[in-house]
């Protein structure tokens, strides 16, 4: 048996992020600049060498398997990772494999993704205003997004919609998007907005929503009941009693989860975060392509585990920023 991957805090290490592109058809312009460099093609891992650090990872304990990006859709020839994965949900080592996704390209993927195993999808959704929804991905079509997500449920795909919470811009969907979920039978998550990425002259501050207070403005029209469950993420639920709905809360300014973390992050590039609100990184790339011998590949993980921090320093208490990294979101895929 190998042993298990447990960090000095002592957290099992069981959920594997993997974000597979750093490109994307959207620009949220709370993920992105308008005007990203990307990562030339030739520094991306290849879809064989994903397969081979992924199932590393399996192998040392992951259960959980997440692939991001930037969109993890538009990375040519995902399928056929998507499709070597799915040996290891056969054989029983991994429970979960999954994506989160901006939705654009799921009409014409979503029956495959099936087919490879995956059960449900992350889309990420802050509006239903297609106005709206043009001026925060500055590049996106709501009415796209919308068919993606038909498709999906037509392909028997579980969706959760993911909604960034941001004052004064989707303050007022907080009911809409509700019901529109619950009409389709979607669960749905709200995230506080953390500072990451070139804040330059944006204001996190002036768009930070805390999920306290949007708890309490829906506690005002329906009855919540804290739920025990997790799906192994961040997430705290709770069950709207008048509708069966689920509603997630991911508060990592207003309450920390750090403490129950369980996931590491590997970029398209081969590099380890252990937080994803601190910049220390362990570079998997050299010892993945500096021999055949997984035992290096390994040991170079067991070694980045080893120095996984307690957790993230965002903090906006004191009327301030704090704790900023200045890596875009996109780089690691949330
Ligand atoms: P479920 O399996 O559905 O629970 O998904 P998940 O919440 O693990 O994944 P998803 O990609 O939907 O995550 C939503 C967002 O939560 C991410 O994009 C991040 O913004 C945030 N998030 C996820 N993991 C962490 C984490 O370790 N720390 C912080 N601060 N935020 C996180
Ligand atoms: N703060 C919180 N969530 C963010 N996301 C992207 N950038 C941020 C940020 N600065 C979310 C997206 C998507 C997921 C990948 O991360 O909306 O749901
Ligand atoms: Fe693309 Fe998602 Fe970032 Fe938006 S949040 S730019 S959809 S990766």
């Amino acid at each position: 048996m190998t042993a298990p991957l447990i960090d000095p805090f002592a957290r099992p290490i069981s959920y594997l992020r993997v974000s597979v592109t750093d490109r994307c058809d959207f620009r949220c312009v709370y993920c992105m600049a308008e005007n990203m460099t990307f990562l030339p093609k030739k520094e991306l891992l290849t879809l064989e060498e994903l397969d081979r650090m992924c199932s590393t990872f399996v192998r040392l304990g992951v259960e959980k398997l997440r692939i991001t990006g930037g969109e993890p859709l538009v990375r040519k020839g995902i399928m056929t990772f998507f499709e070597g994965m799915k040996r290891h949900l056969d054989s029983g080592a991994l429970k979960e494999l999954t994506l989160t996704t901006n939705g654009s390209q799921l009409r014409r993927f979503a029956r495959d993704l099936v087919d490879c195993g995956v059960r449900r999808v992350n889309v990420s959704l802050d509006t239903l205003d297609a106005t709206k929804f043009a001026d925060i991905t500055r590049w996106g079509r709501l009415v796209q997004v919308l068919d993606g997500i038909d498709a999906a449920q037509e392909a028997g795909l579980r969706v959760k919609i993911n909604a960034v919470a941001l004052k004064g811009f989707n303050e007022d969907e907080l009911f809409t998007l509700q019901a529109w979920c619950a009409e389709r039978d979607m669960d749905m998550t709200w995230i506080e907005v953390m500072p990451m990425g070139d804040l330059g002259n944006e204001d996190r501050l002036d768009q930070y929503w805390a999920l306290n207070d949007l708890r309490a403005r829906l506690a005002e029209r329906f009855t919540l009941v804290d739920l025990a469950e997790r799906t192994g993420g961040p997430a705290r639920y709770v069950r709207i009693e008048e509708t069966g709905q689920k509603i997630g809360f991911i508060t990592p300014l207003t309450h920390n989860f750090c403490e129950s973390c369980n996931r590491v992050r590997l970029t398209c590039t081969g590099e380890l975060y252990m937080c994803l609100g601190q910049e220390d990184m362990a570079d998997l790339r050299a010892p993945l392509r500096a021999s055949a011998d997984d035992a290096v590949l390994e040991a170079a993980i067991r070694a980045a585990i080893a120095r996984k921090p307690k957790g993230h320093d965002f903090d906006y208490s004191r009327q301030s920023v704090a704790g900023q990294v200045s890596r875009h979101m996109s780089h690691t895929g949330g």
